[in-house]
């Protein structure tokens, strides 16, 4: 099979608000699909997608291609901070280099380190719905609590000093128009340059204590602290890492994440009830939230070779998007996909923060941010509902919600 240029419903904006009927027609149909719009083969089943995520034949080393097709003739030299930045970061690379790019922020990341995460997103949670004022009927609960909660724990457990967060955020905001996929670009490449040169010195001075202070036993402070024991990688490859945490911190995906949820618990009282009766359920509700709603719907490989995904043939250096959102609501995998159910029990099979070498390096801290916060949330307002429409964001690969109005009794 070839690439045909029939207009595919996964380019349209449209389908934002609720991709699954789409996603589903398509997984029946056409599971593997050419999507022109997004100038990529889109896998829908999951099998599909985790076979895919796991096969180094599909490179996760692919910012070259997407530079080119979202900046068609502006071919950038090597030395250029977009090679230097995008071939030295872990997401970015494979094999032996991406192995050690992600040891080198093991010492953010240990056991021990989440322990203390822990306990300090339990409390940023618990202040963040304190905030709400007492008389409060209605609020927009993504201006209110989903934006903010990663923001206080991007401080409280990342240790971003809070004095710096009215230049890290902007920067990131603009430089995410860029980092969503091969898809238009509204922002020229030399403005996203320079800012992604400012978030490197930036980086470098926080790291080197000539800049801002990170709390003590943030991931900061401990990347900081372990930086003279690395032998693997260089402090260039340290800043790059961090740059490439700042981005994914202030992404709209924990955000996403923690606004779909509170739709799903709005829209799904009886959920409410389960999660204030069954400290399982509560366990559960990290796991569930992202796999109901995946902010993240898809992430990108470019294929090294020809091969073959559910009997279609990929060329190689073809784009492939596996969509992560369609996999979590495959039946071949999810009983009653469609419906928000805490006490399910295979819940964190989802694929929401990928699987395989590039797994997410954060999902444990967006999952206490997830956890921490609902908890909070639902005790103190047991009977959220939605008022009116929520309002989505039109990017269908980092999914989020606008606004959503909420009744808080
Ligand atoms: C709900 C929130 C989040 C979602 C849905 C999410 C999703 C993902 C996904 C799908 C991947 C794999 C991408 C791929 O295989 O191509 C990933 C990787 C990654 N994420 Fe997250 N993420 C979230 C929060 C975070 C946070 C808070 C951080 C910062 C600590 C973070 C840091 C990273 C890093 C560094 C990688 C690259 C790992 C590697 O390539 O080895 N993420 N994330």
């Amino acid at each position: 099979m070839t690439a045909t240029t029939t207009p595919s419903p996964l380019a349209d904006a449209a389908i934002v608000p609720d991709p699954y009927p789409v996603y589903a027609e398509l997984r029946r149909r056409e599971p593997v699909h050419w999507c022109e719009g997004l100038g990529a083969w889109a896998v829908l089943r999951y099998a599909d997608c985790s076979a895919a995520l796991k096969d180094p034949r599909l490179k996760a080393e692919r910012m070259a291609e997407v530079l080119e097709a979202k900046f068609p003739g502006q071919p950038l030299p090597p030395e250029n901070i977009y090679h230097r930045f995008t071939k030295n970061t872990m997401m970015y690379t494979d094999a032996a280099r991406h192995e050690a790019l992600r040891r080198s922020t093991h010492a953010g990341f240990t056991r021990a380190a989440h322990d203390h995460y822990s306990r300090v997103i339990e409390r940023v949670a618990a202040d963040l719905v304190s905030s709400v004022p007492k008389d409060a009927k209605e609020i927009d609960a993504v201006s209110a609590l989903a934006a903010r909660m990663p923001v206080r724990s991007a401080v409280q457990a990342f240790g971003v000093p809070e004095e710096d967060l009215d230049f890290v955020i902007p920067c990131v905001d603009t430089l995410m128009t860029y980092w969503s996929g091969p898809q238009d670009q509204p922002v020229e490449l030399g403005c996203l340059l320079d800012l992604l040169t400012g978030l490197h010195v930036y980086a470098s001075e926080l790291v080197e204590g000539k800049r801002g202070k990170a709390l003590p036993e943030t991931v900061i402070a401990r990347l900081a602290a372990a930086q003279d024991g690395l032998t693997e990688t260089t402090p260039a490859q340290t800043v790059h890492q961090l740059v490439l945490l700042f981005i994914a911190l202030f992404a709209p995906t924990t955000p996403g994440s923690i606004s779909s949820g509170m739709l799903a618990f709005a829209r799904n009282p009886h959920q409410i009830e389960r999660f204030l009766a069954s400290p399982s359920c509560v366990d559960n509700t990290a796991n569930e939230v992202v796999r109901y709603n995946a902010s993240n719907q898809f992430t990108w490989r470019v294929a090294t070779t020809d091969l073959d995904v559910a009997g279609v043939r990929i060329g190689k250096g073809q784009a492939v998007a596996l969509f992560l959102g369609a996999a979590n609501r495959d039946p071949e995998v999810f009983e009653r996909p469609g419906v928000f159910d805490l006490d399910r029990p295979d819940s964190g099979r989802h694929l929401s923060y990928g699987l395989g070498i590039h797994s997410c390096l954060g999902r444990q801290i967006a999952n206490l941010q997830i956890k921490w916060f609902f908890t909070a949330l639902l005790t103190r307002f047991p009977g959220i509902r939605p008022v009116g429409e929520p309002v989505w964001n039109t990017n269908l690969e980092f999914r989020s919600l606008r606004s959503l109005p909420l009744r808080l009794s």
